[in-house]
């Protein structure tokens, strides 16, 4: 009797490893075939870089049919709301910059506000304590979606299809029949299952016991909430069955965004923010993004040094760039915010004596403490990129987000979309930490119909007055430093473009005070030293997800899509 219990367990206890055994046999050998990846790739007209081979696909069908760089950008933005639902979205916001083919420049700011509702204290107990968790999860954590009308206001002012259902059509068709999960997004979704489970009132299209690579995702709400959005424009997601959808979940949940919230969102076109930077000149995103200024002071601060001189990530060149960040980053947490709230000093930050001011104690033989580099005084603040350039030589750089992977997890019930948890890029209380660490004050605190302050750093880069170069990735605080140090390994370090992109990355954001560095980022011996003079290391996981596009000096387009991620290039 015994023997034959002992014998039930083991056979039960076999079953359940070859079950394992074969779940993963299954999610390997899906992986390889589900999609064709690519990494690095030449062409001669036109190339797509995002974070989903899918939408790569389907802004590349659109440049095939006609379509321009701002056509297949608005398909690509549609499609990764569907494949990609950890950033990918209708329910969250971003930026754009856009360099035509003749060279006129723009950005649309397309970034979430915070609902007319919201209040400085509303994450805070009756005792004035930070209750982080509310602006990171659920309804209260979600602002006032921008996508759909960027998208809408990027049709009317480039689009070349003037077929507006064309570039959504592929996207519903997605959703409604479904699409084949990488391995990593099936290991993303099983991860946070119980935070669906937890900020849904309603069973979504996301909960599953267990994902298996090469499952299908059909998303049928989304679907339909797409063919409205296909039919009626703006109007198909800002008013009627859509808006009255988002009003009625938040008054279910305790969020606050309200029809009159919906109505009244509008996306805004910004002068880009430009600079030299040796004999190059880059155009990004001014605020209420961080990214644009931080990445001028950054480039600012390093270019008086000969970079390939010190050597890629030696002890003197990694000593430089990250103190170089603990300034920049220090600045970013008193100085900026939503430049239509606060008066950002841009001139003042990217003022060439400024610049060489706040470097004027970088001491290349001694790191910095932070607490003892205070920001400058002025007298007078799971994301996703996607970079295109069409056969006219149109370029588009979008950065767009939920903000943290899936956003705040909740799902517009009937409307079948994941709402951002964007609220947290605000400053709860001044001094307390957001999800990325970074801290803010009263430049970036809450106040009704405010944009929140993003790091988000999508950028377009010219030499001779011709395009060069189109870059961006995800990454909370990381963003701005993948970025530039992207840049910098390929204007500086004469890296090629894959080889820039695929480089390990570190990363310093003032506080806490220490370097982040991917593992093996920083050979042993080069770390040793910049320990010795007072710098602290930690190991983490991936930072950043670049996607960019690099021509050539024989005029070649040359794509890189980060390895760290399922991200793909294609071109023709
Ligand atoms: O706007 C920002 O700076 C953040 N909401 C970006 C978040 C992000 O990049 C997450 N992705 N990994």
């Amino acid at each position: 009797m015994q023997n034959n219990s002992f014998l039930n367990t083991l056979s039960k206890i076999s079953f359940f490893f070859t079950l394992i055994i074969l779940i993963q046999c299954k999610q390997a050998s899906n992986n390889a075939s589900l999609y064709n990846i690519t990494k690095s790739i030449e062409a001669d007209s036109a190339m797509v870089v995002t974070a989903h081979p899918v939408a790569t696909e389907i802004g590349i069908n659109i440049l095939h049919q006609g379509g321009n760089a701002a056509d297949a950008a608005i398909a690509v933005q549609f499609a990764l709301a569907v494949c990609y639902p950890g950033a990918g979205n209708i329910g969250g916001g971003g930026f754009m910059v856009y360099r035509g083919s003749s060279g006129e420049i723009n950005t649309l700011d397309f970034r979430e506000k915070a609902p007319s509702k919201a209040t400085t204290d509303m994450y805070l107990d009756s005792i004035g304590n930070p209750i982080s968790h509310k602006s990171i999860y659920g309804h209260l954590a979600a602002g006032v979606p921008g996508s759909v009308d960027g998208m809408v206001e990027i049709f009317k002012k480039y689009s070349k299809l003037k077929d507006w259902k064309k570039l959504i059509q592929p996207s519903i068709d997605l959703a409604k029949n479904g699409f084949r999960i990488t391995e990593r997004e099936a290991k993303n979704l099983n991860e946070e299952q119980q935070n669906f489970n937890k900020y849904n009132l309603n069973k979504t299209a996301f909960q599953k016991d267990l994902w298996i690579a090469g499952d299908l995702l059909v998303q049928k709400e989304l679907a339909s909430t797409l063919e409205k959005i296909r039919d009626e424009g703006r109007d198909g997601f800002y008013a009627g069955i859509v808006a009255e959808q988002i009003a009625n979940e938040m008054k279910a949940g305790g969020g606050l965004i309200s029809i009159e919230d919906l109505k009244n969102y509008t996306s805004i076109w910004r002068k880009p923010l430009t600079s030299k930077y040796r004999e190059y000149r880059i155009i990004t995103m001014p605020p209420p993004s961080s990214g644009g200024i931080a990445l001028i002071q950054l480039l600012k601060m390093v270019e008086p040094y000969d970079l390939m001189a010190l050597k890629f990530h030696s002890a003197a060149s990694v000593h430089l760039l990250v103190e170089a960040e603990r300034r920049v980053y220090a600045d970013r947490s008193k100085h900026l915010g939503d430049a239509d709230f606060y008066p950002v000093p841009i001139n003042r930050l990217l003022d060439s004596t400024y610049i060489v001011h706040r470097m004027s104690d970088f001491n290349p033989r001694l790191a910095t403490k932070s607490e003892q580099c205070l920001p400058g005084e002025i007298h007078s603040e799971e994301t996703t990129h996607f970079s295109i350039i069409d056969a006219e030589g149109n370029a588009v750089s979008i950065t767009t987000t939920l903000n943290g992977g899936y956003g705040a997890f909740t799902v517009v019930k009937d409307a079948g979309f994941i709402l951002n948890n964007e609220m947290d890029d605000f400053s709860i209380k001044a001094g307390t930490p957001n999800m990325y660490g970074l801290i803010g004050a009263v430049a970036n605190k809450i106040e009704p119909n405010k944009r929140m302050l993003s790091s988000m750093t999508p950028t377009i880069i010219e030499k001779n007055g011709n395009l060069l170069m189109v870059v961006g990735t995800p990454g909370g605080s990381t963003i701005i430093t993948s970025v530039f140090q992207t840049i910098v390994n390929v204007l500086d370090y004469n890296q090629t473009i894959n080889e820039a992109v695929q480089a390990p990355r570190f990363h310093h954001q003032w506080l806490p005070d220490i370097v982040q560095i991917e593992k093996d980022a920083i050979d042993l011996k080069e770390r040793k030293i910049l320990e010795s003079i007072g710098h602290n290391f930690k190991e983490r996981g991936p930072i950043g997800r670049v996607e960019a596009i690099y021509i050539t000096d024989k005029g070649k387009l040359s794509g890189a899509a980060d390895h760290r991620g399922d991200d793909d290039a294609k071109g023709y």
